[in-house]
C-alpha cells in the first residue's frame, strides 16, 4: 500500500507539466540606446524567455524582440515597459491557450501534417527505413544524454561505391517543431517522388542525403511532455540545478566567443567546453569521418524566415561568401514562388546577430562549403507555436528551397 502511495507521487512528479496560463509573448521594438539597456536591465531581473532573439546580449537598436513573459513577472515588466516610451506589441495574449490551440486532440497514429511525438517519429523512423530498402537505410550514429538512439537516415539509389552527400538535420532546437515536421517530410517526399520527379531521381542516384529527423530528441520529447518552451538539451551542469546547454552554441567554431552565455541558466549556454553535449559529439564526429563525401550542411530552425551562411562567430565574410549569397538568394526565390512567402537569406552574424558555437560554421570550417541555416516559418504570429495547418505549405515551399541547393551543389560536384 505503502508502495503504491510512493508510487503515485514519484509517478505524479515526473509527470509534472509546465503551463502559461496568462503569460504573454510581447514584440518590443527598441529604437534608443535607452530601450536597449531597459530590456537587458529587464532580463538580468527577471526571468524572460527571448524567443526573438536568442537572449538578451543579441538585443540591438532596431531589431523587434520578442519575448515570453512568465506570469510572476508580468505586472513589473509591464509598468517597466509603460515608464519607457518604446513601442511594444501583444503577439500571444495567453500563451497557454495558443500552446493548446496548436495541436488538437493527441493524434493515434504518425502523420505528416501533425507535429508527431518523439515514440511516434522513432516508429516513423523504424517503419520507413524498412519500406524501401532500394533507397533507404537506417544507421545509429550514438545516444543521446537520456540514452535514446540517433538514428541516421540515408537516402539514395544503392552504391558499391560511396556516393557525395548532403547532410541535413532537424530539431536541433526542442521547441522548433516544424523543423523535425520538414525532416519527415523530406524523407516521404524523396521516396514519393524518385522515379517520377527528375531532379529527386538524379539527385538520389548520384548523391546520398543523410537526414537527423531530431538532432535534440531529448529536448523535443521534453517540449511534449514537460515544458513547451524548452530549447536545449537536457544535460546535467555542476554546480547548478539549471539543466541543458544550447545544442548550436556548443560547436567548435569561435566557441562560446559571441553572442553566448557562460551561465548553465541561460537558454544560450555555451556548455562547460565545445562539444560537451553527446548529441554535438555524436553528429561531429559522424560528418568528421565522413567529411570527404559531405559536400553540404543543411541544418533547419525556426522562426524568422531566413537562409543563413557562414559566418556568426565572425563579420568577416567567409572565402565563398558571394557564391554562398547567390545560392542562398535562389533558394529563397525558388521557395517564394510557390505561396509568395519572403525569405532574407545574408550572413548569420550581418542579417542577424554575431552567435559563436554554431553547427553551420563549424561545417563550413570543416570544409563542407555549402553549409546553410534555415529558419523556417512564419515572423512572430504564431513563433513556436505555428499552427499544424501550415506544416504542409512550410514543408512545400522548403522543398523547393532544399532541391535547388542540392540541384546547384550536384551540378558542382
Ligand atoms: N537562431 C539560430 C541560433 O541562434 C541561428 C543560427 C545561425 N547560425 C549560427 N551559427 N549562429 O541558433
Ligand atoms: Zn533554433
Amino acid at each position: 500500500m505503502k508502495v503504491l502511495v510512493l508510487f503515485g507521487l514519484v509517478a505524479f512528479a515526473l509527470a509534472e507539466v509546465t503551463r502559461f496560463e496568462g503569460e504573454k509573448v510581447l514584440r518590443l521594438k527598441p529604437v534608443l540606446d535607452e530601450h536597449v539597456t531597459l530590456i537587458r536591465e529587464l532580463a538580468d531581473s527577471i526571468e524572460l524567455d527571448f524567443w526573438s532573439p536568442d537572449s538578451a546580449e543579441l538585443v540591438t537598436i532596431d531589431i523587434d524582440v520578442d519575448i515570453h513573459v512568465p506570469a510572476a513577472f508580468l505586472e513589473l515588466a509591464s509598468t517597466r515597459l509603460q515608464q519607457s516610451d518604446m513601442e511594444v506589441e501583444v503577439l500571444i495574449e495567453d500563451l497557454q491557450s495558443s500552446i493548446d490551440a496548436q495541436t488538437g486532440p493527441t493524434p493515434r497514429t504518425h502523420s505528416y501534417t501533425k507535429y508527431n511525438s518523439w515514440p511516434r517519429v522513432q516508429s516513423w523512423i523504424d517503419a520507413i527505413s524498412t519500406s524501401n530498402s532500394q533507397l533507404i537505410s537506417k544507421q545509429s550514429i550514438g545516444s543521446t544524454y537520456e540514452g535514446r538512439p540517433m538514428t541516421l537516415l540515408k537516402l539514395g539509389k544503392k552504391s558499391s561505391t560511396t556516393k557525395p552527400a548532403i547532410f541535413l538535420d532537424c530539431g536541433i532546437h526542442a521547441r522548433e517543431w516544424i523543423s523535425p515536421a520538414f525532416c519527415q517530410w523530406f524523407v516521404k517526399e524523396a521516396l514519393s517522388t524518385y522515379g517520377s520527379d527528375s531532379q529527386m531521381t538524379s539527385l538520389l542516384d548520384q548523391m546520398d542525403v543523410y537526414v537527423l529527423p531530431v538532432f535534440n530528441i531529448d529536448g523535443y520529447d521534453y517540449t511534449h511532455k514537460s515544458n513547451r518552451m524548452w530549447r536545449k538539451t537536457r544535460s546535467r551542469n555542476s554546480g547548478t540545478s539549471c539543466l541543458g546547454t544550447d545544442p548550436n552554441r556548443n560547436w567548435n567554431a569561435g566557441w562560446c566567443t559571441t553572442g553566448a552565455s557562460k551561465n548553465p541558466c541561460s537558454d544560450t549556454y555555451c556548455g562547460s567546453r565545445f562539444e560537451s553535449e553527446i548529441e554535438v559529439k555524436n553528429v561531429a564526429d559522424f560528418i568528421r569521418r565522413n567529411k570527404s563525401n559531405i559536400k553540404a550542411y543543411l541544418t533547419i530552425h525556426s522562426y524568422s524566415q531566413l537562409v543563413l551562411f557562414p559566418y556568426s562567430y565572425t563579420y568577416q565574410l567567409a572565402a565563398h561568401h558571394s557564391e554562398l549569397l547567390k545560392v542562398a538568394q535562389g533558394a529563397a526565390s525558388a521557395l517564394r514562388s510557390l505561396y509568395g512567402t519572403r525569405y532574407t537569406s545574408g550572413p548569420g552574424a550581418a542579417t542577424i546577430y554575431p552567435a559563436a558555437g554554431g553547427s553551420d560554421d563549424w561545417a563550413y570550417d570543416l570544409g563542407v562549403k555549402y553549409s546553410f541555416t534555415f529558419e523556417l516559418r512564419d515572423t512572430g504570429r504564431y513563433g513556436f507555436l505555428l499552427p499544424e495547418s501550415q506544416i504542409k505549405p512550410t514543408c512545400m515551399e522548403t522543398m523547393l528551397a532544399v532541391k535547388y541547393i542540392a540541384a546547384y551543389v550536384q551540378k558542382n560536384l
